[in-house]
């Protein structure tokens, strides 16, 4: 696309970052982008904008020569992925929020972009209103990266706010998510981690050149926390979120994975309350560095896709530098997680399969442990997520093979048993 060109867009989907977008642009004319044709699913609906803008044909948007830029935040990935194709190969600039389509379709997405040259951007896919992948494309070098751990779903930390800190219902906050319109139109993809899994894929590939499918990423939701989680989380001053990591292990693989956390009160993640996100960086040289702001809704959505056709009009694209600029990394299962597990009972847990337990408790109602699993236990079973089973990761929960028998030892020295 010519630098400084005008953008005409042709916009898939008017829900909430739709329409959002759509207020947006009005406020922004200097941008110079101006919504041609809006494409929709059901035709009846009262909406807030003129009716000759709507249509129902998708081919009056992706065969319109005048249409530079296609904008899609429809819901349905398939759909979606059929949009972005035909967008592509039509020689259009594609935005899109489309993460559960982005995740699931990554490799096919690249290729595209390859064989079309044409420009797919999707800041607002992870973290909406941060602008990480971007940040993560340009500014941090392979070598340099270390970790990165983050709040990547609003909707389940706006729950875990609303239930420990203000005693709401799951159910309460959960509808109070959807009016507010965070949650997804299937509630279960952020409940139970798939979101947050599909928004960590996207950013796996801009930050170290990992493109995996989601389903080979470890990763559970907040659907089996308890308030009595939430009671000893308070005990031991620790908050809880879910927490989407990545660490580079001193093999140079990484691990990665979508899980619940105590977090420390002093860590930058505690502080992320209700649908706003959070990221903590660290890399060589620079240390820590956190990104902060807010992960859904409508106008914190739109922002990002606004800030994605703002930077087309520039010539921008992603270079995927990770991926094809350096060695790529790879992801490993061969770590060890140090957990909490509460549970009703112990016949729903196998001792034998923790390389140590270093502390446990049994109530009347509730039970908990805190020790030491292969990452693989939790790659390759599903016990963890069963019978109303809660693992919780704790604060620095990474341990490295180096280091295991060195701890192993000292944890048995403690116990009494060595
Ligand atoms: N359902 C998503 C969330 C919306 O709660 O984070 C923003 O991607």
């Amino acid at each position: 696309m010519e630098n400084h060109k005008r953008l005409k867009i042709g916009l898939f989907g008017f829900g909430v970052v739709g329409e959002g977008l759509y207020k947006v642009l009005k406020q922004t004319p200097s941008l110079k982008a101006e919504i041609k044709k809006v494409c929709i699913k059901h035709p009846g609906k009262q909406r807030n904008a003129p009716s000759n803008l709507f249509t129902t044909d998708k081919d009056d948007l992706l065969n319109d020569e005048d249409i530079n830029v296609i904008v899609e935040v429809i819901d349905d990935a398939n759909a979606a992925f059929e949009i972005v194709s035909t967008a592509l190969k039509n020689g259009k600039a594609v935005v899109s929020a489309s993460k559960k389509m982005i995740a699931e379709h990554l490799p096919e997405i690249l290729q595209l972009q390859l064989e079309t040259e044409q420009p797919f951007l999707c800041e607002s896919a992870a973290c909406a209103s941060i602008p990480v992948i971007r940040n993560l494309e340009e500014y941090y070098d392979n070598d340099l990266l270390h970790s990165i751990k983050a709040i990547v779903n609003g909707s389940t930390n706006f729950i875990l706010t609303k239930i420990i800190e203000e005693n709401l219902s799951f159910n309460d906050a959960l509808l109070l998510a959807q009016q507010l319109g965070f949650a997804e139109s299937n509630p279960k993809l952020d409940v139970e981690g798939f979101d947050a899994v599909n928004k960590w894929t996207i950013l796996l590939s801009h930050a170290y050149g990992i493109v995996e499918h989601p389903s080979n990423i470890l990763f559970t939701g907040i659907q089996n926390i308890q308030l009595t989680d939430a009671q000893v989380a308070k005990e031991k001053h620790f908050e809880i979120k879910l927490v989407a990591q990545a660490k580079k292990l001193q093999d140079g693989k990484v691990a990665a994975f979508v899980l619940p956390q105590f977090v420390k009160q002093e860590d930058h993640l505690a502080f992320v309350k209700n649908e706003y996100n959070g990221v903590v960086i660290e890399s060589g040289f620079a240390d820590k560095q956190f990104f902060y702001g807010k992960g859904a809704g409508s106008f914190p959505t739109a922002s990002a896709v606004l800030s994605d056709l703002s930077a087309l009009r520039y010539g921008y694209r992603y270079e995927y530098k990770k991926l094809y600029h350096h060695n790529p990394h790879e992801l490993t299962q061969d770590f060890y997680l140090k957990v909490y597990v509460s549970f009703d009972d112990w016949k729903f847990i196998s001792k034998e399969k923790f390389e140590w337990i270093e502390e446990w408790h049994a109530g009347e109602e509730r039970k908990y442990l805190v020790g030491v699993l292969h990452a693989k236990e939790l790659y390759n079973t599903n016990w963890w997520k069963e019978n109303k089973i809660s693992l919780i990761l704790l604060p620095e929960p990474v341990i490295e093979n180096v280091d295991i028998v060195k701890l192993k030892k000292r944890s048995l020295e403690l116990a009494g048993i060595i």
